[in-house]
This record gives structure tokens, C-alpha cells and sequence, in this order.
């Protein structure tokens, strides 16, 4: 299974377009000849992408502002595209936020909002356009999940959670879909420099500080996260975690005891050392 052959009236829909593997999502599409839906709340910042796009590349590049963690707006996403005339072809959902800290001293609406957009509109997207997909034959969705995906993570257990469900939910789409013609990636990073730390709530020195207690060899840049992720998805592999080093972790974690693990984890944690 490959990527679809970029179509006039077709569109890659890719949420979070505004920062980070989002932008770099939605260049990589684009130089491959695919007209972009660029989908986030920053308007200005979508409009000077879809210039660029357009621009460099040729293809017709939309913008759509919207809070994707609200369901009426996820659903008017659908409207605006069926009166443009586009068809979602590739279905990019990358829109992310996390909490930071204990679950005992989180905020309830922060926790819903993270689920509303990390969960909840992965699998509305995912509803309103892969059945036409499945009836064309054609098409292709990447769920950017997390290192996160493959265990609970004290300190940002819901964000764990969450990337818990947008893998396994994507490997058993990946299934359903094999003989359909559409392809399912889950896409799992481990750090990113992207706007991702502040955005969920670090303030610039401890993010700066948490970056720095990575090992560089960890990071992968957006860019790399999205040729990759594009290169999996061409291929119909259900799952990549870009960067070698993220995938011997991920393999190694699995050999050493959950709560041997888990306690490790925590004690590295930056939200749960803040005293
Ligand atoms: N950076 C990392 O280290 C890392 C590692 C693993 C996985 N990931 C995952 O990668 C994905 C992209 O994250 P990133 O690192 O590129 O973060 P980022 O730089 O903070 O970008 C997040 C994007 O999501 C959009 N977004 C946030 N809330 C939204 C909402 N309610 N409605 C619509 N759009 C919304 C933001 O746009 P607006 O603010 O303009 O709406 C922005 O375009 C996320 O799913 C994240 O969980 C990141």
C-alpha cells in the first residue's frame, strides 16, 4: 500500500499545521505534489504556510481555523470541505497537547481538553473520513502517537494514556483497513524540538532545563519526524519510531519489569522533581 497519487479534488487534511511536525507534515505532503488542508487555531500562522506552499510547491493549500478539540467544530471541518469540493485523501492527525504533573494536583478541565484533542478527535476524524476512503479504494492515515505510546508515564499520565489509545486504536485500523486500499501509520517520537514543552504549561527554562537532561542523540528533528513518517506510511507500516536510539529504548524498556520501570521513569520525570 502506498500513498494515494496526489488528485485535483482531493486533499491531505493535516491538523496542527500551525508549529512544529505539523508544518513539516504538511511541506512534506506538499512536495510530494498533494494539496494541503491546513487545520489549527493560529490563523495568521496557516496563511503564511499556505503561501508558502503554494508558492514553492504548486498545490492548492487551504486553511481551516479551528479548535479541534471541539466536536461541532471537528464536523464543520467535514461541511467546509464537501462545499471546497475536496475529498480527504490523507488524513494527518497530528494536533497535541500534554499536561504536566501529578494527576493529584491537576486541573479537571486541562485533563478533558488534552483527552478532547488527543483521543476524542482522533477517532471523530478518523470516523467522518476514512469510509469514503474505504469506498474509493484509496487513502491514508498517519496518528502521531508518542514514545509515550508503549507505557504509562507518571508525570503525564493522561498524555500516556491518551498516545496508549492513538496507537492501539491506529494498529487495529491498520488491520480492519489492509485489503481497503488505506494505509495506517502510527507515528511515535520521542523528543522533538518543536513548541510542544511550552505549549503544555513548561515555562521556557524548565523546558529548556528538561531538554537538557535528554541525551542528544534522543532528539530527532520535526523535519526527519515527517519524511520519515511519510516514508512509513508509503510503505503501509503500521508503526515507526523515527530515530534509532527511540526504538532500541522502546524495545529495551519492554525487557526490564513495569514497576521497575515506572519508578525509574517518575524519578527522571521534570514535572514530578519541580520541589
Ligand atoms: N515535540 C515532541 O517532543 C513530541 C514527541 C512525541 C509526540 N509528539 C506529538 O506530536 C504532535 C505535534 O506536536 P508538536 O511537537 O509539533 O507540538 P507543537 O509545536 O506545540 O504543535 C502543536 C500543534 O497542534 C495545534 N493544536 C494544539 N491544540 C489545538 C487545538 N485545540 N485545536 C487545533 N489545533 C491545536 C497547534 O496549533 P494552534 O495552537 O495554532 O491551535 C500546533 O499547530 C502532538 O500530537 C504531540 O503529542 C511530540
Amino acid at each position: 500500500m502506498t500513498l494515494p497519487i496526489p488528485a485535483p479534488d482531493c486533499t491531505a487534511l493535516v491538523t496542527g499545521a500551525s508549529a512544529g511536525i505539523g508544518v513539516e507534515l504538511a511541506r512534506a505532503l506538499a512536495r510530494r505534489g498533494h494539496g494541503v488542508t491546513l487545520v489549527a487555531r493560529r490563523e495568521d500562522r496557516l496563511r503564511t504556510l499556505a503561501e508558502e506552499l503554494t508558492s514553492s510547491t504548486g498545490v492548492r493549500a487551504e486553511v481551516i481555523v479551528a479548535d479541534v478539540s471541539d466536536d461541532a467544530a471537528r464536523s464543520a471541518i467535514a461541511t467546509t470541505l464537501r462545499e471546497r469540493g475536496l475529498q480527504v485523501q490523507v488524513l494527518v492527525n497530528n494536533a497535541g497537547v500534554s499536561t504536566m504533573g501529578p494527576v493529584h494536583l491537576s486541573e479537571p478541565q486541562s485533563e478533558i481538553a488534552m483527552i478532547r484533542l488527543d483521543v476524542e478527535a482522533v477517532a471523530h476524524l478518523c470516523s467522518l473520513f476514512v469510509p469514503a476512503m474505504v469506498a474509493r479504494g484509496t487513502g491514508a492515515v498517519l496518528n502521531v502517537a508518542s514514545v509515550a505510546a508503549f507505557q504509562p508515564l507518571p508525570g503525564q499520565a493522561g498524555y500516556g494514556g491518551c498516545k496508549a489509545f492513538v496507537l492501539s486504536y491506529s494498529q487495529a485500523m491498520a488491520e480492519e483497513l489492509r485489503h481497503h486500499g488505506v494505509s495506517v501509520t502510527a507515528v511515535c517520537p520521542g523528543p522533538v524540538e518543536t513548541e510542544f514543552a511550552v505549549a503544555s504549561g513548561m515555562g521556557e527554562a524548565e523546558a529548556a532545563a528538561a531538554a537538557e537532561a535528554l541525551p542528544s542523540f534522543m532528539w530527532v528533528s520535526a523535519t526527519e519526524v515527517a519524511l520519515q513518517a511519510l516514508a512509513a506510511l508509503d510503505k503501509g507500516r503500521d508503526v515507526l519510531i523515527p530515530g534509532r536510539p527511540n526504538h532500541l529504548a522502546v524495545v529495551a524498556a519492554r525487557a526490564v519489569p513495569r514497576r521497575v520501570l515506572l519508578r525509574l521513569v517518575a524519578r527522571r520525570h521534570p514535572a514530578l522533581n519541580r520541589t
